[in-house]
């Protein structure tokens, strides 16, 4: 049985499934075969199985040397240059780490990805107390956010520790030949890896860029890798459809939108998957809101968010579909105790792990909402193990892939990205955008 298991029997398609199956499977073989739009970008489909041992090894080889030689490692970067990490290290740490008197291993932390002076600030004044090393990963090598904190965190280092140690506490994940990143790390002599040409930036959590910050968060890659190459296999084009997680979520998620549901929140009542949500708004976000058309990707962590969120999704508008990411078991295990005063009234629920009464929570809000109209669709997932979240990652890539294909755009490509950035560079007054410069002034007076 697979890792990943999908339940679409509340979302309400179960009449729409047969209708479609044919225009998903198109899409799944277009995917497969590389004939669609962005088909220059379909690297990431066989990444999971063609990382090979070698280069596994060489990302822990490096990983490992800035874990010996810091206690704080600074990742620097945006987007898919940043989202995939952060959102494994928050899976997979403690959730209170920082408390922990006597926790091994350095901390990872996240820049280049705001372009906040108090952040950086902030974030110097810190790294005046630790061991410090740094990632520095973008595709482009040209990304104004990570390039400025780079900046400044490289002169932080330099003057630490000296160009030549520096040289040593710093590596660069770009693009094999082309970008400033690039020119750099020659000159400066960095340890560098490759984000290859045909992996797009939200689909590069299994290349380095995913997986020297995971490694150097303590985090076992290979097993990560391991659960992502059982979902290759699991979601492969030889998968019949009914049987296909990823072309059944597919599926799902289109015939909704084509009934009005326009919005997909990613639900999750483990609160360190907060930032899979966050990574899992970009792949789908990125990929499918073009051309005037996408569910627009939102997401909550339950049960936290039904105290505030919770009244707009059982009865705002009706346009809401809700994705639950679905934990079967807890890593610990707190049990409630009895208490003989029960002045809390709690006793119903001596003996009982918090666990189960998460569960009845998870279980009545599905009912609730799929009553107020919110069709629900379930994604299962055994528990937050490295394995099972690479597995869970992967199924998102893949069902993202035929997803976008379904609903008719090009899922690789993210155009709309550059408008901000004219702007901004006009404003900044940056060479060659003299004349827009001129005209966006105007515009602001
Ligand atoms: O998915 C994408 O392509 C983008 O989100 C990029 O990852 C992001 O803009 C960062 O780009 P780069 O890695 O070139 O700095």
């Amino acid at each position: 049985m697979s890792t990943i298991r999908i339940n679409i029997d509340n979302a309400g398609v179960s009449g729409d499934l047969c209708a479609i199956e044919s225009e998903v499977k198109q899409a799944m073989q277009t995917l497969h075969e590389g004939s669609g739009a962005g088909n220059d970008f379909l690297g990431w489909i066989h990444l999971p199985s063609s990382i090979d041992d070698a280069q596994l090894a060489d990302i822990q080889k490096t990983a490992d040397s800035l874990r010996a030689k810091a206690n704080l490692i600074i990742v620097i970067g945006i987007g898919g240059s940043y989202l995939g990490a952060k959102a494994v290290i928050e899976a997979m740490s403690d959730n209170f780490r920082n408390l922990r008197k006597g926790a091994n291993g350095p901390t990872v932390v996240f820049a280049g990805q705001n372009l906040s002076e108090d952040y950086l600030y902030e974030l110097m004044q810190a790294a005046g107390e630790h061991e410090v090393a740094a990632v520095v990963i973008s595709k482009s090598g040209t990304t104004t956010e990570p390039a400025v904190a780079f900046r400044l965190i490289k002169e932080m280092i330099e003057k630490r520790y000296g160009k030549a140690e520096a040289a040593t506490r710093i590596v660069a994940v770009t693009d094999a030949a082309r970008g400033a990143l690039r020119k750099l790390a020659t000159q400066e002599g960095y340890k560098t890896f490759v984000i290859p040409d045909n992996v797009g930036g939200r689909f590069s959590v299994l290349t380095p860029v995913g997986l020297l910050p995971i490694a150097a968060a303590g985090i076992d890659i290979a097993a990560l890798v391991n659960g992502a190459r059982e979902m290759e296999a699991a979601t492969a084009p030889t998968v019949p459809f009914a049987e296909n997680p990823a072309a059944q979520y597919a599926a799902a998620r289109n015939i909704l939108y084509r009934k009005g549901y326009k919005t997909e929140i990613l639900a999750a009542y483990e609160p360190k998957l907060l930032f899979v949500a966050e990574w899992w708004k970009q792949l789908y976000g990125e990929s499918e809101g073009k051309d005037h058309k996408g569910i627009f990707p939102a997401s909550v962590t339950l049960t936290a968010d039904l105290h505030s969120m919770g009244q707009y999704i059982q009865q705002g508008e009706r346009t809401l579909m809700e994705t639950v990411i679905s934990v079967g078991a807890p890593l610990h295990t707190v049990k409630i105790e009895s208490d003989e005063a029960n002045l809390d009234g709690l006793n119903f629920l001596a003996g009982k792990r918090v666990s189960e009464v998460n569960r009845m929570a998870e279980l009545g809000t599905m009912l609730a909402h799929v009553d107020g109209g919110v069709p629900n669709i379930k994604v299962e997932i055994p528990s937050i193990t490295p394995y099972n979240i690479g597995a869970l990652l992967y199924f998102f890539e893949a069902a993202c892939g035929i997803s976008g294909y379904t609903l008719g755009v090009n899922p690789f490509d993210q155009p709309g990205v550059e408008a901000y950035k004219k702007n901004m560079f006009a404003l900044l007054d940056k060479p060659g955008y003299e004349a827009e410069g001129e005209a966006i002034r105007k515009r602001l007076k």
